[in-house]
């Protein structure tokens, strides 16, 4: 059975207050100084530059097993499909803040159980999607130099080391190294995100079709 991309069971949307545990959770998996809740709830509520996003999860609606014992379930199931509602999980979440043209994006993580499967590009597609569509030009971003799985990330998607911030993270006093795309609008770039894109699509398509469960 074939998957179209468009029927694909993630998707990025709009962080709202209700998300915050949900983020939390991943949050302290994620990183060595987790932000606190408050944090997120300031960026969703009082910051104006902020933009704020989760990736979710859509589970098909499963069929709602009828209860042998109820005759009038059974006859009702009979009169209209019953299903469970389609169940929502957030695997990931990111942000960015528009400084005039740049989005710089200030976080972005995913589920540690769901990471190398591709999710983290879908998010970070979904940021740079948004980040283009509010009227920036290019991104930016910080990341610890040890973080090499999200310094490939990064690379992969054109970001390109253009400084350091020395000491930048007050638990190790490890540098940041600061990382910014091309224009989004100059040369190929976008070409570039756009392969990228197909690509991730016929992967996230393949793993469902081999059986990939998202809990
Ligand atoms: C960084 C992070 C978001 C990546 O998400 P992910 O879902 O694991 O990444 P993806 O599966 O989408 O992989 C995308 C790319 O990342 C890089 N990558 C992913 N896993 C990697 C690994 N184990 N080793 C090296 N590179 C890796 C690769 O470039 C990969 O592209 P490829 O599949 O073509 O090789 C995720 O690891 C995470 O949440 N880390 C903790 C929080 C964090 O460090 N955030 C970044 C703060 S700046």
């Amino acid at each position: 059975m074939s998957i179209p991309h468009s029927e694909l069971p993630f998707y990025v949307r709009p962080m709202q207050l209700a998300d915050v545990p949900a983020v939390m959770a991943i949050e302290h998996t994620a990183f060595s100084l987790p932000w606190p809740e408050s944090a997120y709830r300031h960026e969703i509520t009082q910051n104006e530059l902020a933009y704020y996003y989760v990736l979710g999860f859509r589970s098909p609606a499963a069929p709602q097993p009828a209860h042998p014992s109820s005759w009038w379930r059974r006859i009702r199931g009979r009169l209209r499909q019953e299903t469970e509602p389609p169940r929502e999980v957030i695997l990931g979440y990111g942000g960015f803040w528009m400084m005039v043209d740049e989005a710089h994006i200030s976080t972005l993580a995913i589920r540690q159980d769901v990471r190398g499967r591709g999710l983290g590009e879908f998010l970070l597609l979904g940021l740079l999607d948004e980040a283009r569509r509010l009227g920036a030009q290019l991104a930016t971003l910080e990341v610890r130099v040890s973080n090499t799985v999200a310094r490939a990330l990064y690379t992969k998607y054109g970001f390109r080391e253009t400084g350091r911030r020395i000491a930048y993270y007050h638990d190790n006093n490890e540098d940041a190294i600061l990382m910014t795309t091309p224009a989004f609008t100059v040369g190929n770039y976008w070409q570039m995100i756009e392969a990228h894109r197909a690509a991730l699509m016929a992967r996230l398509t393949q793993q469902l079709q081999e059986g990939w469960q998202v809990a």
